[in-house]
Protein backbone atom coordinates (compact mmCIF):
# COMPACT_ATOMS: atom_id res chain seq x y z
CA UNK A 1 0.00 0.00 0.00
CA UNK A 2 1.40 3.69 -0.67
CA UNK A 3 1.58 5.62 2.56
CA UNK A 4 2.25 9.37 3.47
CA UNK A 5 4.77 9.12 6.10
CA UNK A 6 5.20 12.87 6.45
CA UNK A 7 4.69 16.64 5.83
CA UNK A 8 6.72 19.63 4.76
CA UNK A 9 5.68 23.23 4.91
CA UNK A 10 8.22 25.50 3.33
CA UNK A 11 8.59 28.79 1.79
CA UNK A 12 9.50 29.16 -1.62
CA UNK A 13 11.50 32.54 -1.95
CA UNK A 14 12.99 33.03 -5.32
CA UNK A 15 16.50 34.29 -4.23
CA UNK A 16 16.92 31.29 -2.25
CA UNK A 17 17.17 29.46 -5.30
CA UNK A 18 19.02 31.66 -6.99
CA UNK A 19 22.03 31.77 -3.85
CA UNK A 20 21.70 27.68 -3.92
CA UNK A 21 22.70 27.92 -7.90
CA UNK A 22 25.55 30.35 -7.27
CA UNK A 23 26.82 28.55 -4.43
CA UNK A 24 26.72 30.50 -1.51
CA UNK A 25 24.20 29.50 0.59
CA UNK A 26 27.06 29.02 2.98
CA UNK A 27 28.03 31.80 3.56
CA UNK A 28 27.94 33.66 6.57
CA UNK A 29 25.18 36.10 5.10
CA UNK A 30 22.96 33.23 4.16
CA UNK A 31 24.01 30.49 6.31
CA UNK A 32 21.31 31.62 9.25
CA UNK A 33 18.89 30.69 6.26
CA UNK A 34 20.15 27.75 5.36
CA UNK A 35 21.06 26.08 7.90
CA UNK A 36 17.79 25.69 9.26
CA UNK A 37 17.08 23.14 6.91
CA UNK A 38 19.84 20.83 7.72
CA UNK A 39 18.28 19.01 9.82
CA UNK A 40 15.67 18.41 6.68
CA UNK A 41 18.20 17.59 4.04
CA UNK A 42 19.91 14.64 6.57
CA UNK A 43 16.71 13.43 7.87
CA UNK A 44 15.05 13.20 4.19
CA UNK A 45 18.15 11.30 3.30
CA UNK A 46 17.26 8.71 5.55
CA UNK A 47 13.50 8.73 4.85
CA UNK A 48 13.98 8.17 1.21
CA UNK A 49 10.46 9.12 -0.37
CA UNK A 50 9.31 7.76 -3.49
CA UNK A 51 6.89 10.32 -4.78
CA UNK A 52 6.44 13.92 -3.09
CA UNK A 53 3.15 15.50 -3.93
CA UNK A 54 4.42 19.00 -4.23
CA UNK A 55 1.37 21.37 -3.32
CA UNK A 56 2.84 25.04 -4.57
CA UNK A 57 1.54 27.66 -6.76
CA UNK A 58 2.75 29.01 -10.11
CA UNK A 59 3.25 32.38 -10.62
CA UNK A 60 1.45 33.26 -13.80
CA UNK A 61 4.34 31.24 -15.77
CA UNK A 62 2.41 27.72 -16.69
CA UNK A 63 -1.27 29.38 -15.89
CA UNK A 64 -2.10 33.05 -16.80
CA UNK A 65 -4.92 35.12 -17.68
CA UNK A 66 -5.99 32.98 -20.26
CA UNK A 67 -6.77 29.44 -17.65
CA UNK A 68 -6.48 29.84 -14.25
CA UNK A 69 -7.35 26.38 -12.90
CA UNK A 70 -8.22 26.39 -8.88
CA UNK A 71 -6.45 23.27 -8.33
CA UNK A 72 -4.56 21.46 -10.99
CA UNK A 73 -2.67 17.64 -10.75
CA UNK A 74 0.28 17.00 -12.97
CA UNK A 75 -0.29 13.37 -14.42
CA UNK A 76 3.02 14.16 -16.79
CA UNK A 77 5.90 11.89 -17.26
CA UNK A 78 8.24 15.19 -17.20
CA UNK A 79 8.38 18.75 -16.19
CA UNK A 80 10.52 21.10 -17.18
CA UNK A 81 12.33 24.13 -15.05
CA UNK A 82 11.00 27.17 -15.99
CA UNK A 83 12.04 30.43 -17.79
CA UNK A 84 10.91 33.02 -15.28
CA UNK A 85 12.24 35.78 -17.44
CA UNK A 86 16.38 35.03 -16.60
CA UNK A 87 16.87 31.85 -18.11
CA UNK A 88 15.65 28.21 -16.95
CA UNK A 89 17.44 27.55 -13.29
CA UNK A 90 19.83 24.68 -13.61
CA UNK A 91 18.45 22.12 -11.77
CA UNK A 92 17.50 18.82 -13.29
CA UNK A 93 14.36 17.65 -15.08
CA UNK A 94 11.54 17.21 -12.54
CA UNK A 95 10.23 13.45 -13.14
CA UNK A 96 6.57 12.78 -12.60
CA UNK A 97 5.07 9.64 -11.13
CA UNK A 98 1.87 9.45 -13.73
CA UNK A 99 -0.08 6.51 -12.63
CA UNK A 100 -0.29 7.24 -9.22
CA UNK A 101 -1.02 11.11 -10.16
CA UNK A 102 -4.01 9.69 -12.44
CA UNK A 103 -4.86 7.40 -9.52
CA UNK A 104 -5.25 10.71 -7.21
CA UNK A 105 -7.47 12.92 -9.78
CA UNK A 106 -9.83 9.79 -10.19
CA UNK A 107 -10.17 9.22 -6.60
CA UNK A 108 -9.92 12.95 -5.54
CA UNK A 109 -12.56 13.78 -8.89
CA UNK A 110 -14.99 11.09 -7.27
CA UNK A 111 -14.67 12.33 -4.12
CA UNK A 112 -16.71 15.45 -5.35
CA UNK A 113 -13.47 17.72 -5.99
CA UNK A 114 -13.07 19.33 -9.09
CA UNK A 115 -8.99 18.74 -10.39
CA UNK A 116 -8.05 19.82 -14.01
CA UNK A 117 -5.55 17.61 -15.40
CA UNK A 118 -2.10 18.61 -16.75
CA UNK A 119 -0.08 16.44 -18.96
CA UNK A 120 2.24 19.37 -19.99
CA UNK A 121 3.55 22.40 -18.26
CA UNK A 122 6.57 23.74 -16.89
CA UNK A 123 7.47 24.48 -13.07
CA UNK A 124 8.76 27.45 -11.20
CA UNK A 125 10.18 28.22 -7.90
CA UNK A 126 6.97 27.97 -6.50
CA UNK A 127 8.08 23.81 -6.87
CA UNK A 128 11.53 23.80 -8.14
CA UNK A 129 13.01 26.06 -4.60
CA UNK A 130 11.40 23.63 -2.15
CA UNK A 131 13.41 20.93 -4.46
CA UNK A 132 16.47 22.61 -3.81
CA UNK A 133 16.23 23.33 -0.64
CA UNK A 134 15.66 20.06 0.85
CA UNK A 135 18.31 18.08 -1.16
CA UNK A 136 20.60 20.40 -2.48
CA UNK A 137 22.51 20.07 -6.10
CA UNK A 138 21.86 16.58 -6.81
CA UNK A 139 22.41 15.58 -10.63
CA UNK A 140 19.14 14.27 -10.72
CA UNK A 141 16.38 14.50 -7.88
CA UNK A 142 16.02 11.47 -5.46
CA UNK A 143 12.21 11.34 -5.84
CA UNK A 144 9.25 11.39 -8.32
CA UNK A 145 6.87 14.46 -7.84
CA UNK A 146 3.67 15.09 -8.82
CA UNK A 147 2.98 18.80 -8.95
CA UNK A 148 -0.62 19.69 -6.94
CA UNK A 149 -0.89 23.84 -8.34
CA UNK A 150 -3.47 26.11 -5.89
CA UNK A 151 -4.56 29.40 -7.25
CA UNK A 152 -3.37 32.15 -4.90
CA UNK A 153 -2.82 34.69 -7.06
CA UNK A 154 -6.01 35.82 -8.70
CA UNK A 155 -9.48 36.02 -6.62
CA UNK A 156 -11.36 34.01 -5.93
CA UNK A 157 -8.86 31.84 -4.47
CA UNK A 158 -10.01 28.68 -2.37
CA UNK A 159 -10.27 28.63 1.62
CA UNK A 160 -7.76 26.85 4.00
CA UNK A 161 -11.06 24.87 4.95
CA UNK A 162 -11.35 23.61 1.04
CA UNK A 163 -7.67 23.11 0.72
CA UNK A 164 -7.76 21.40 4.08
CA UNK A 165 -10.65 18.66 2.92
CA UNK A 166 -8.74 18.62 -0.62
CA UNK A 167 -5.56 17.37 1.75
CA UNK A 168 -7.96 14.68 3.21
CA UNK A 169 -9.05 13.59 -0.04
CA UNK A 170 -5.63 12.84 -1.19
CA UNK A 171 -4.85 10.96 1.70
CA UNK A 172 -7.81 8.41 1.10
CA UNK A 173 -6.28 8.47 -2.77
CA UNK A 174 -2.95 7.30 -1.49
CA UNK A 175 -4.54 5.30 0.87
CA UNK A 176 -5.48 3.41 -1.78
CA UNK A 177 -3.31 2.91 -4.22
CA UNK A 178 -1.99 -1.14 -4.40
CA UNK A 179 2.05 -0.24 -4.91
CA UNK A 180 4.36 -0.25 -1.74
CA UNK A 181 5.18 3.33 -2.14
CA UNK A 182 6.34 6.30 0.56
CA UNK A 183 4.71 9.44 -0.23
CA UNK A 184 5.49 12.82 1.08
CA UNK A 185 3.46 15.82 1.23
CA UNK A 186 4.63 19.38 0.72
CA UNK A 187 2.83 22.21 1.43
CA UNK A 188 4.62 25.49 0.29
CA UNK A 189 4.67 29.02 -0.08
CA UNK A 190 4.31 31.92 2.73
CA UNK A 191 4.70 33.18 4.93
CA UNK A 192 3.65 36.89 5.59
CA UNK A 193 4.65 38.71 2.68
CA UNK A 194 3.47 41.70 0.19
CA UNK A 195 5.51 41.87 -2.16
CA UNK A 196 3.69 45.09 -3.54
CA UNK A 197 1.74 48.15 -2.81
CA UNK A 198 1.78 50.35 0.17
CA UNK A 199 2.02 47.77 2.72
CA UNK A 200 4.72 45.48 1.10
CA UNK A 201 7.46 44.75 3.57
CA UNK A 202 4.43 43.77 5.63
CA UNK A 203 5.36 41.05 8.26
CA UNK A 204 3.53 39.52 10.85
CA UNK A 205 5.65 37.55 12.97
CA UNK A 206 3.35 36.90 15.78
CA UNK A 207 0.29 35.41 13.23
CA UNK A 208 3.15 33.18 11.37
CA UNK A 209 3.87 31.89 14.96
CA UNK A 210 0.75 31.09 15.60
CA UNK A 211 0.35 29.41 12.20
CA UNK A 212 2.92 27.31 13.02
CA UNK A 213 1.87 26.03 16.13
CA UNK A 214 -2.09 25.63 15.61
CA UNK A 215 -1.45 23.27 12.31
CA UNK A 216 0.36 20.93 14.29
CA UNK A 217 -2.11 20.71 17.09
CA UNK A 218 -5.38 22.47 15.94
CA UNK A 219 -5.27 22.31 11.73
CA UNK A 220 -9.26 22.03 12.12
CA UNK A 221 -9.45 25.52 13.39
CA UNK A 222 -6.50 27.06 11.44
CA UNK A 223 -8.58 25.57 8.72
CA UNK A 224 -11.31 27.88 8.98
CA UNK A 225 -9.69 31.16 8.91
CA UNK A 226 -10.98 33.21 5.84
CA UNK A 227 -8.86 33.99 2.66
CA UNK A 228 -9.33 37.95 3.74
CA UNK A 229 -7.86 37.36 6.84
CA UNK A 230 -4.43 35.73 5.65
CA UNK A 231 -4.63 39.04 3.34
CA UNK A 232 -5.17 41.30 6.19
CA UNK A 233 -2.87 39.70 8.49
CA UNK A 234 0.05 38.42 6.17
CA UNK A 235 -0.40 40.41 3.09
CA UNK A 236 -1.41 39.56 -0.06
CA UNK A 237 1.41 36.79 -0.47
CA UNK A 238 0.90 35.64 2.75
CA UNK A 239 -2.42 34.21 1.46
CA UNK A 240 -0.38 31.32 -0.31
CA UNK A 241 0.24 29.68 3.40
CA UNK A 242 -3.54 28.31 2.91
CA UNK A 243 -1.15 25.14 0.73
CA UNK A 244 0.41 24.27 4.00
CA UNK A 245 -3.43 23.51 4.60
CA UNK A 246 -3.53 20.64 1.94
CA UNK A 247 -0.40 18.99 3.15
CA UNK A 248 -1.62 18.94 7.06
CA UNK A 249 -5.45 18.05 6.02
CA UNK A 250 -3.29 14.79 4.00
CA UNK A 251 -1.77 14.04 7.27
CA UNK A 252 -3.65 11.94 10.74
CA UNK A 253 -5.06 13.89 13.32
CA UNK A 254 -2.20 13.80 15.63
CA UNK A 255 1.45 14.20 14.25
CA UNK A 256 4.80 15.01 15.74
CA UNK A 257 6.58 18.07 14.71
CA UNK A 258 10.20 17.22 14.35
CA UNK A 259 11.58 20.18 13.21
CA UNK A 260 10.71 24.32 12.77
CA UNK A 261 12.86 27.55 11.34
CA UNK A 262 11.89 30.71 10.72
CA UNK A 263 13.63 33.88 9.45
CA UNK A 264 13.00 37.00 8.85
CA UNK A 265 13.57 38.59 6.82
CA UNK A 266 14.19 36.94 2.87
CA UNK A 267 13.89 39.31 0.07
CA UNK A 268 10.90 41.12 1.73
CA UNK A 269 9.84 38.14 3.06
CA UNK A 270 9.39 35.72 6.20
CA UNK A 271 10.15 31.95 5.27
CA UNK A 272 9.36 29.53 7.56
CA UNK A 273 9.50 26.31 7.66
CA UNK A 274 7.96 22.48 9.45
CA UNK A 275 8.42 18.68 9.02
CA UNK A 276 5.41 16.67 10.74
CA UNK A 277 5.96 13.51 11.01
CA UNK A 278 2.39 11.29 10.58
CA UNK A 279 1.86 9.11 13.69
CA UNK A 280 -0.67 7.39 12.63
C1 LIG B 1 9.21 36.43 -3.10
C2 LIG B 1 8.39 35.53 -2.43
C3 LIG B 1 7.49 34.75 -3.15
O1 LIG B 1 6.64 33.87 -2.57
C4 LIG B 1 7.45 34.85 -4.53
O2 LIG B 1 6.62 34.03 -5.19
C5 LIG B 1 8.25 35.74 -5.19
C6 LIG B 1 9.13 36.55 -4.47
C7 LIG B 1 10.20 37.26 -2.36
O3 LIG B 1 10.21 37.24 -1.14
O4 LIG B 1 11.01 37.94 -3.01
FE1 LIG C 1 5.29 32.98 -4.10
Amino acid sequence: MARITAGIGTSHVPLLGRIIDIGESETEQWNPVFSGYDFTRQWIADEKPDVVILVYNDHATAFDMKLIPTFAIGCGEKYRPADEGFGARPVPEVQGSPDLAWHIAHSVIEQDFDLTIVNEMDVDHGLTVPLSLMFGQPEAWPCLVIPLAVNVLLYPAPNGRRCFNLGRAIARAVSSYDEDLNVQIWGTGGMSHQLLGERAGLINQAWDTAFMDQIVDRPEALAEIPQTEYIRETGTEGSEMVMWLVMRGALENKVTELHRHYHVPVSNTAIGHMVLKNDG
